[in-house]
């Protein structure tokens, strides 16, 4: 089983002291740093652009996991690739094809996400489950940091992991959303791979402990899922 991989979301960082937030969530053993995109339109909200994603870039090693809730996402594609993207994750609800999307993307040589909100079902997509990297089960509707989590999509992740298994797919499951100590246990024992945490990380005033915090109780909760055989050498 791998470890669950911990990806802070940069939103919740204090951008006056961006540098020295990244710098903080890198040496606190993140895995990842999860960059949301937001256009005030698919979204009530917006974020930022490809000019301060770069500027991310510069400033850490970590892959960045690029999350577009964008309308239109393939019209900026293209800038986030460039801007240093390692992922970019687009939403099944965008108005954009998604086929075509996902093309794009990996052309790039980036990995693909395809992401569905709440009320979204994974029926939605389906269809393209075999040729994705990512899987992101959003635990929240999207637009803001600091929501609380809904447990209720647990049902998808196990979904999710149940059509992997059946059609031999490659994809992780990511979650995204009201994610912290308590609920990280949920989504792991759930089958997520990949925690998304922003008022859990950046929220907190010492960053590297609370991002040791996510991982010891993923650590625990997949000990739980798989608990050492009788005999066999403890883990
Ligand atoms: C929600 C975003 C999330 C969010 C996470 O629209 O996609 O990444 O910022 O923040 P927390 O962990 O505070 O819910
Ligand atoms: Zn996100």
């Amino acid at each position: 089983m791998k470890p669950t991989l911990i990806a802070p979301s940069v939103i919740s960082a204090d951008f006056g002291y961006l540098r020295a937030d990244l710098a903080r969530a890198e040496q606190g053993g993140a895995d990842m740093l999860h960059v949301d995109i937001m256009d005030g339109h698919f979204v009530p909200n917006i974020s930022f652009g490809p000019a301060i994603a770069k500027t991310i870039r510069s400033h850490t090693k970590l892959p960045l996991d690029v999350h577009l809730m964008l309308t239109k996402p393939r019209k900026f594609i293209t800038s986030f690739a460039e801007a240093g993207a390692t992922n970019i994750t687009i939403h099944i609800e965008c108005e954009d094809t998604i086929l075509t999307a996902i093309n794009e993307i990996h052309d790039f040589d980036c990995k693909v996400g395809l992401s569905v909100k709440p009320k979204t079902p994974l029926s939605a997509v389906a269809e393209h489950l075999g040729r994705i990297d990512r899987l992101l089960i959003m635990t929240v509707e999207p637009g803001f940091g600091g929501q609380k989590f809904m447990p209720d999509m647990m049902a998808k992740v196990r979904e999710a992991v149940a059509i992997r298994q059946q059609n031999n797919y490659k994809f992780d499951i990511e979650v995204d959303g009201g994610l912290d100590k308590y609920s990280i246990w949920d989504a792991v024992r759930a089958g997520a791979e990949v925690i998304v945490a922003g008022t859990a990380v950046f929220g907190q005033a010492d960053v590297g402990k609370a991002i040791q915090e996510l991982r010891d109780n993923a650590k625990e909760a997949l000990a739980y899922l798989n608990p050492p055989q009788a005999g066999g050498a403890p883990s």
